[in-house]
């Protein structure tokens, strides 16, 4: 079975062929950062018309790529929300098109579930049951996975996402955006100098909250002079902070569920720092770490293809509606 795979939920066009058994066949992405960044942030109707102009071409790129044709496709996944809501359209009404004029079953897919999913395109996945940290721009979730489509929320975040932090980080210290690169370059020229809250951590409960760092991250950085040395220590307390308040929620949430597998992903687990004080917190706790190539921990094609090649193994397919959900909890997802 070939699954076509269409991402087009925020700034990046993604699209990718998955065999169940030949793996990721092509893999193209197109990412509009450079058009947003102007900006300072994601232009949703800029990235609508964007997802217009790329996603045919890339689909056709990829059926190349793959050397396919139309007729050897068995069943187009694409990503149904959560997200903004045009740039999503462009996605939904593009695969459930092409799905009915190539009569073949279309899955609506749930971005965060693909996230979650793609360290089992690694070559040592992770069995379930584990815990899953999903940290992007817009989300930061701690799961309970018991199977594909079996999920808990343990804690999510009470205000801004991990990844919303560090672009607020990046803007206040004059980077550009997508912050979250920057901030972490940037820390590595920090030194430990300031000591920022972890927040949350002195009571119990896996829930999250970052605005309060944000603001700390302000008044601290408006206490130096901001010289270049300032602006790196700051980056560095922040990104420290971050990755040691995640940590220990990671902690608290394995000894919890009492599971040893911990899965990291969305755009923040391309952090280096934060993968390194999970690393070392799983090896106390006698647990291990997975995590997707970096390429796959931003938004791609690859996981989306292949989430929906589960769900249509395992016989879902969506009616002829065109259906995209900008709000969409995880846990009311269908179980396979
Ligand atoms: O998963 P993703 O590509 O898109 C969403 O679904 O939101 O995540 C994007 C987020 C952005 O906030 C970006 O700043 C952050 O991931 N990010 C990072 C890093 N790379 C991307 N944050 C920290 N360190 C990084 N290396
Ligand atoms: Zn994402």
């Amino acid at each position: 079975m070939y699954v076509l795979g269409i991402e087009t939920s925020c700034d990046e066009t993604g699209v990718a062929i998955y065999h169940p058994e030949k793996g990721i066949m092509a893999d193209l992405l197109y990412s509009q950062v450079k058009m947003h960044s102007e900006y300072g942030g994601v232009v949703p109707e800029l990235a609508s018309r964007d997802h217009i102009r790329r996603l045919t071409p890339l689909i056709k790129g990829c059926l190349k790529k793959a050397a396919l044709n139309s007729e050897d496709i068995n069943g187009i996944a694409y990503t149904a929300g959560p997200g903004l809501m045009g740039a999503l359209l462009v996605g939904a009404t593009t695969a459930r098109s092409l799905a009915w004029s190539w009569q073949i079953p279309a899955i609506a897919v749930h971005h965060m579930e693909g996230h979650l999913l793609a360290p089992m395109l690694e070559n040592n996945p992770p069995e379930f049951p584990f815990v899953a940290l999903l940290v992007s721009g817009g989300h930061t979730l701690l799961v309970r996975v018991d199977n594909i489509g079996q999920y808990s929320i343990l804690g999510e975040s009470l205000d801004d996402a991990a990844g919303e932090a560090f672009d607020k980080t990046a803007k206040m210290l004059g980077l550009g955006y997508p912050g979250g690169p920057k901030v972490s370059a940037l820390a590595e020229l920090g030194e430990p100098r300031f000591n920022f809250p972890r927040p949350m951590t002195n009571r119990p409960g896996l829930d999250f909250s970052f605005s309060g760092l944000k603001t700390f991250t302000m008044n601290t950085l408006n206490s130096t002079d901001k010289t270049s040395q300032d602006k790196a220590d700051v980056a560095y307390a922040f990104q420290t902070a971050t990755a040691e308040t995640i940590a220990i929620k990671c902690r608290r949430a394995l000894q919890q569920t009492g599971f040893k597998r911990l899965v990291i992903a969305g755009g923040v687990s391309a952090n280096k720092q934060i993968r390194e004080s999970l690393q070392v917190m799983v090896e106390k706790e006698n647990a291990l770490l997975y995590f997707p190539r970096l390429s796959y921990c931003t938004d791609n094609g690859a996981m989306i293809a292949y989430t929906g090649c589960q769900r249509l193994l395992a016989g879902q397919q969506e009616s002829l509606e065109i259906f995209a959900k900008p709000r969409w909890p995880i846990n009311e997802l269908p179980r396979i």
